[in-house]
């Protein structure tokens, strides 16, 4: 695509480092155009403006949108996403990459996904649905452990119990439908066979019935080295994820992204942005786990930097209905990004906590700031339970691993915390 068809400005919306990988994507298209941020964090106002506008206040966005003469928003987190952010824009003139509401939904009900899912016969664990414990107490006195019981709203990623008993699951039942749990997004639950194998999570720039596929990659969800201790919202990826060989990623293509995106479509959802498909490689083949209607954070960290094409024209394309039909080209080197979190996190951790950061990076170290914020007195500090993602692009995963964990013990900060173990699965197989 030629640069003068593309958007003169672009705003990014949300304050994590997702976002910032974004803006830097944006902000290396060769058209060199203007990038800005709403709410952005300390991190992203060093790189482009950014607006003090809350990422779930839509009619904010709009206004800013307006008033800034933006002519293409990117839209990070699934918040304003469900709460139809993307049809506000549309409505008024601007375009948008990210589902509407109707789409959003892929990610903000999980019963409406598993009906899709299991309606189009795209491989995935066998469910139930309930709104009364009583029948769901049954339903699990009739499945073998573990199982797993999900509310079917969003829950900022906690909603989801993988119950190794059947006390462990009853008492999730209740917890959610009778004891208020989660609220509204737990007043509907599903209960789900357990699925066993490795875990990927596989990022799609779908656009109507077309689709791109972007690099592999890997997350590891668990605070503790070894993959132990409660579920974050992610502590670290790396990019290949070497698991996902070209022929499984064929297969991958055939079984669950063609079939999905065509699945979608014929639910009369005209789906513009990323789908995200978190995918389970069992024993009997790929099946899928869950759609996010996003990118994924932080997996954008280290899938975004490893494609050679133009990202934002990748993304405008997408919007325009205009994606080409061959593959992206993707970089050869790995990447890796290890998640420096406030110590505490996922539950209780401490915000201003000072942050110093290393000015003198090695190439191909960037980082990502996610909660970060400047206090009153002008000092970086942690302002969230992710706080940084350290980045690293090099030739082998080895060496990115090691650039990465280096720029991290440079990190000066009180509460820092990080596992010491990202990509340690895929290092040892080789
Ligand atoms: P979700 O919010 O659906 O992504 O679920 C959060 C995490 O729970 C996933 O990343 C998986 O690790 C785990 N999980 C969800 N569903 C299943 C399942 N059917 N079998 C095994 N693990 C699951
Ligand atoms: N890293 C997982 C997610 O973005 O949902």
């Amino acid at each position: 695509m030629s640069p003068s068809h593309l958007p003169r400005s672009v705003l990014v919306v949300g304050s994590g480092g997702r976002e910032h990988a974004l803006v830097r994507a944006l902000l290396a298209s060769p058209a060199r155009r203007r990038v800005c941020c709403a709410p952005g964090n300390a991190g992203i106002a060093r790189d482009v403006p950014c607006f003090p506008v809350a990422a779930d206040d839509v009619a904010g966005l709009v206004e800013l949108a307006r008033r800034e003469a933006i002519e293409f928003v990117v839209v990070g987190p699934e918040v304003p996403l469900a709460l139809g952010l993307a049809d506000r824009l549309i409505a008024a003139g601007i375009p948008v990459y990210g589902p509407k509401a109707d789409g959003a939904r892929l990610e903000a009900s999980k019963i409406f996904t598993k009906q899709i899912l299991l309606k189009h016969r795209i491989p995935t664990a066998p469910a139930a649905f309930f709104d009364a414990v009583e029948p769901a107490l049954a339903y699990l006195r009739g499945r073998s452990m573990p199982i797993v019981v999900k509310a079917d709203g969003l829950a900022a990623g906690k909603g989801v119990i993988v119950a190794q008993t059947l006390a462990e699951a009853e008492a999730a039942v209740r917890d959610m439908l009778a004891g208020g749990r989660f609220g509204a997004a737990g007043r509907q639950i599903l209960i789900e066979d357990c699925l066993v194998g490795e875990e990927t999570s596989l990022l799609v720039v779908v656009s109507g019935r077309q689709y791109a596929i972007l690099p592999t990659s890997q997350d590891h969800k668990r605070i503790g080295d070894g993959d132990t201790g409660p579920n974050t919202g992610g502590m670290g990826t790396y990019s290949p994820a070497e698991v996902v060989t070209p022929e499984l990623l064929a297969r991958i293509d055939a079984e669950i992204v063609g079939p999905s995106v065509r699945a979608i479509a014929s639910e009369g959802i005209n789906y513009c942005g990323t789908l995200f498909i978190g995918i389970m490689l069992t024993a009997e083949g790929p099946q899928v786990i869950e759609y996010n209607a996003r990118f994924g954070d932080p997996e954008t960290q280290v899938v975004l930097p490893r494609i050679a094409d133009d990202v934002l024209a990748l993304l405008w394309a997408a919007t325009r209905g205009e994606l080409p039909g061959t593959p992206l080209r993707i970089r050869p080197e790995h990447a890796m990004c290890v998640v420096i979190a406030a110590r505490g996190y996922p539950e209780a951790f401490a915000k201003g906590d000072p942050l110093t950061l290393p000015t003198d990076l090695p190439a191909g170290v960037s980082i990502l700031h996610a909660g970060t914020a400047v206090d009153a007195a002008g000092r970086l500090v942690t302002n969230g339970g992710r706080v940084l993602g350290v980045t690293a692009l090099a030739p082998t995963l080895r060496e990115a691993a090691d650039l990465a964990y280096a720029a991290c013990e440079r990190v000066q900060c009180a509460s820092k915390y990080y596992r010491r173990d990202i990509g340690a699965r895929q290092l040892q197989r080789r």
